[in-house]
């Protein structure tokens, strides 16, 4: 049963996130492109705002921060010196009578076609990389890929950023951007998805610091997901991933797993990489990867912890966890109870009724004032009251303000309704933008 809601709950979501313009599938009118999502207007207002916050957070707040933006195809000796050519795949069945592939760690039984009942073949490694050709000429020289992580764009430019800025360690590098992964499975909506994005740090230390840096990034991934998306602390688990388990580059793993409705599932990672990708790529590359302690005179490899952040995970479970069903009034109604900082729309403007050009023009000026200076405010003045409250708490904005008569013949005041808790209150018009500059 419990199970039941919890998918019922996912539907929900998942119909609310397309009707209302959050995430759309990807390629819908040709039937969809499996693994593909595109976001809708609020679907990037929100993207665009988790991103921005931890931009702000992690690089522009900090000083021992670089942020880079590097190219999504690289060089394929890259991906030859990561390891991720010899060993970023999965396990992959096929059924021998309806020719379906699986994951052969996700079925559960590894004789039995899920799908038909027919006999499952032998699992065999499948390279999760998008290969393809640079340039006119397909031959093994024009071969690259399409990076499943941003960390490799940040190994490659440490020395470019040292050279540039010559930081002291530890110090890291920090990147948002586009990963693509040709998973054998993609499932639960944008959970597992082909391409998606992430917000990855590349943390370089002396190596003797790991455990206490490591540390240190643990409580400030709680802090990111607890005080900033708004998540709550008992949704989100560690899994201290064990070693048999551990990525080919980690040294030790920690999954923060979140409680979405399809089951606990891989938010983010927190991982010590060690020296493995620096040694490599100076290895392979026959450029020197060194650090230089000016102060101690001594020349080094630095060692990395890595913090991974999934931006298409983050929305979701921010989605998720925002989601809410309760009574208004007599009226069920369901809700978007985003923090302010992520919501996609900040205010809604009405005019009480759309037929009277004195209150249009009224929540006309109010509107423009508010949009100049929250950006994300809407107008609307489409239906009834009631209805125009409920369209707003759908997407989760946090205030109305209307406009009624009493505002021109009485007192310049508006309605102010709370998202919430649908409390109302008069507010002066020319105390809005102070009220707001609180809370936005
Ligand atoms: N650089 C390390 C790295 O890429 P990962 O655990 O494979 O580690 C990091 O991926 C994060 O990227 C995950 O925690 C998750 O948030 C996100 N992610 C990974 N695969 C994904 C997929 N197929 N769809 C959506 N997000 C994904």
């Amino acid at each position: 049963m419990a199970k039941q809601a919890e998918n019922k709950r996912m539907e929900e979501i998942i119909s609310l996130s397309k009707r209302r313009g959050f995430i759309y599938q990807g390629s819908e009118i040709y039937g969809g492109l499996a693994g593909t999502w595109d976001y809708g207007p609020l679907g990037i207002a929100l993207k665009n705002n988790i991103r921005n916050l931890w931009w702000k957070t992690f690089v522009t707040d900090r000083e021992d921060m670089y942020g880079v933006d590097a190219a999504i195809l690289m060089n394929q000796n890259v991906w030859k010196a990561s390891g991720h050519v010899a060993t970023f795949s999965d396990p992959l069945v096929e059924c021998k009578k309806c020719k379906k592939r699986f994951r052969a760690d996700q079925v559960e039984n590894p004789k039995k076609c899920p799908e038909c009942g027919g006999e499952l073949g032998e699992a065999r490694q499948f390279n999760m990389m998008f290969k393809t050709n640079v340039g006119p000429v397909e031959s093994e020289e024009s071969v690259s890929y399409l990076r499943p992580e941003t960390a490799q764009g940040m190994f490659v430019n440490y020395k470019n950023v040292v050279d540039s800025f010559h930081p002291k360690l530890p110090f890291g590098l920090a990147q948002i951007g586009k990963a693509f992964r040709n998973e054998i499975a993609p499932r639960d909506f944008t959970f597992r998805s082909r391409e998606f994005e992430q917000m990855e740090i590349e943390y370089f230390l002396k190596g003797d610091d790991w455990k206490k840096i490591f540390e240190y990034w643990r409580a400030e991934m709680w802090k990111w997901m607890t005080e900033t998306l708004g998540l709550s602390k008992d949704h989100i688990h560690e899994l201290e991933v064990p070693a048999e388990k551990l990525a080919h580059y980690s040294k030790r793993t920690i999954d923060f797993e979140y409680d979405f409705p399809f089951g606990k599932n891989e938010l983010y990672g927190l991982a010590y990489r060690t020296d493995f990708d620096l040694k490599n790529h100076s290895k392979a590359s026959g450029v020197t990867l060194e650090y230089l302690d000016e102060e101690a005179k001594t020349k080094f490899t630095p060692h990395c912890v890595e913090p991974t952040f999934g931006v298409d995970r983050s929305i979701l479970a921010v989605i998720c966890e925002a989601y809410q069903e309760d009574e208004l009034g007599g009226e069920k109604r369901v809700f978007m109870k985003f923090k302010p900082a992520l919501a996609p729309v900040k205010i809604a403007v009405f005019p009480l009724l759309k037929n009277k050009p004195e209150l249009v023009k009224k929540a006309r000026e109010v509107y423009a004032a508010l949009k100049k200076e929250f950006g994300a405010v809407m107008f609307d003045d489409n239906g009834n009251i009631g209805k125009r409250y409920r369209r707003q708490d759908e997407i989760g904005t946090p205030y109305c303000v209307t406009v009624d008569f009493e505002t021109i013949e009485k007192d310049n005041c508006v309605t102010v309704r709370d998202r919430d808790s649908g409390k109302q209150e008069r507010v002066n018009i020319g105390e809005l933008s102070n009220r707001f500059k609180k809370i936005f």
